[in-house]
């Protein structure tokens, strides 16, 4: 019981580390969710899959906030299998990184 309890302390602490080192998201972080949450399976970052590219996603929401694509995001039904597996925190992150592709200014694998 003690041992889970540290446990669990130590967990929200790293959890807010993670969400403090990224505040400005960068692109391998946020790449690397992507791999993790099998989001490539369905996205490419640049050409359209089974889902729209990222670039697209960018594209669509010009001007717009990370908080407007999460909204939409968790309206899509195929997107239910996913949800479970990443913060909504962690989301929004990706998302800022998604909105950043349209201007370039995102930094790794963009030429
Ligand atoms: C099982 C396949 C699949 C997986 C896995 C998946 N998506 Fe999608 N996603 C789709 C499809 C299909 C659409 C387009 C749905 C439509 O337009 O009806 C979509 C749409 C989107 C959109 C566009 C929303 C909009 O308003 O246009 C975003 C952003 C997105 N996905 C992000 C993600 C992220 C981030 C992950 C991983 C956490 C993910 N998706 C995982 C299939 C998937």
């Amino acid at each position: 019981m003690k041992r889970a309890m540290i446990a669990a302390a130590v967990g929200v602490t790293s959890a807010f580390l993670q969400t403090v080192a990224h505040a400005d998201v960068d692109a391998q972080w946020a790449q690397t969710k992507l791999k993790e949450n099998a989001c490539l399976t369905c996205h490419y970052i640049k050409g359209k899959k089974f889902g729209p590219s990222f670039e697209a996603v960018s594209k669509k929401y010009k001007g717009k906030t990370p908080d407007d694509i999460y909204a939409s995001w968790q309206t899509f039904r195929v997107h239910t299998g996913v949800r479970t597996q990443i913060s909504e925190q962690d989301l929004k992150s990706v998302f800022e990184w998604v909105l950043t592709l349209r201007t370039g200014a995102a930094a790794g694998d963009r030429k």
